[in-house]
């Protein structure tokens, strides 16, 4: 408490805020308070739009060197997905056919070693061509699990699906952060992404997110949950053959490849690492965070 008063009267004397504006403030957070929608709660969204969440996920899910760093859940995890088999060479496909852009994703579960961990069960979760995820859709228009798929590494760790190449898609804006958002002149924008949730025994859970390189936000993401880590280069795929052993029901059409394997951390390599970011942060802080 007495960290937090510090810091609200540091800004009030730094600003010399009015007590109108004090008013505003009080009013703009009320207004955030009393908008709980279908959409979820608004201040969960301006907590994400002001990068808070991402930062304490930052903080708190640090990874160590090597493991593939973590990104924040998102409000569109879903226990109701499809399963799509136990292989590295699965065929399986997390979308159905016309959801969107061909994408084959496939890489390696490891340890930060590099050893292979078989049988990590994957959760994946994307938008589809449209940029709206499957829970998006009145339960009328939904057909069962899309664009989401749970598999499991193989014996050499390796993992493979179809899907489609997500697409970027505006936050919700229709309360008080979707305002602030356009008063600071911002875009509502994440960038594309595909959603991972890795678990395996004996290994910190991973959940996070992986970005494209050419996408347009892939610098200026409304939540700021992109490390620079977890952005892939898609490689397009004109091969009719790979295509078709890939399983693409249409082999003539392009496929987008995205190559990652995914690094899982012990609990004592995480917790580690965790103390020794959260000991740097507390010295810059204590420095001022500019130092
Ligand atoms: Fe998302």
């Amino acid at each position: 408490m007495m960290l937090i008063v510090h810091h609200l009267h540091s800004f009030i004397l730094e600003t010399l805020i009015t007590p109108s504006e004090l008013s505003s403030a009080i009013q703009f957070l009320t207004e955030t308070g009393q908008r709980s929608t279908d959409h979820g709660q608004e201040f969960v969204i301006l907590s994400g739009i002001l990068g808070i969440s991402a930062l304490i996920d930052s903080i708190h899910n640090a990874k160590p060197p090597g493991a593939t760093e973590g990104a924040v859940i998102g409000p569109f995890f879903s226990e109701d997905t499809r399963d799509v088999g136990s292989n590295g060479d699965s065929l399986g496909s997390i979308a159905s056919e016309g959801k969107g852009f061909y994408m084959y994703v496939h890489g390696r579960v490891t340890d930060t070693q590099g050893n292979p961990i078989a049988g990590a069960i994957i959760d994946t979760w994307e938008t589809d061509g449209t940029g709206l995820y499957d829970n998006q859709y009145e339960e009328a228009e939904r057909d069962g699990p899309e664009c989401r798929g749970r598999l499991r590494s193989d014996e050499e760790g390796k993992y493979a699906f179809r899907g489609v190449v997500p697409v970027s898609y505006p936050i919700y804006v229709d309360g008080t952060a979707g305002k602030l958002l356009e008063r600071l002149g911002r875009h509502p924008f994440r960038p594309a992404h595909l959603h991972l949730q890795v678990e395996a025994p004996g290994y910190e859970t991973l959940i996070t997110q992986l970005y494209f390189k050419d996408d347009v936000y892939v610098t200026s993401d409304v939540i700021f949950d992109v490390k620079s880590s977890l952005v892939s280069d898609l490689k397009p795929i004109t091969d009719p053959s790979l295509s078709a052993k890939r399983g693409f029901v249409d082999p003539n059409k392009v496929h987008m490849e995205l190559e990652r394997d995914l690094v899982l951390a012990t609990p004592g390599e995480g917790e580690a690492a965790r103390k020794k970011f959260q000991e740097e942060l507390t010295r810059l802080a204590t420095k001022g965070i500019g130092a």
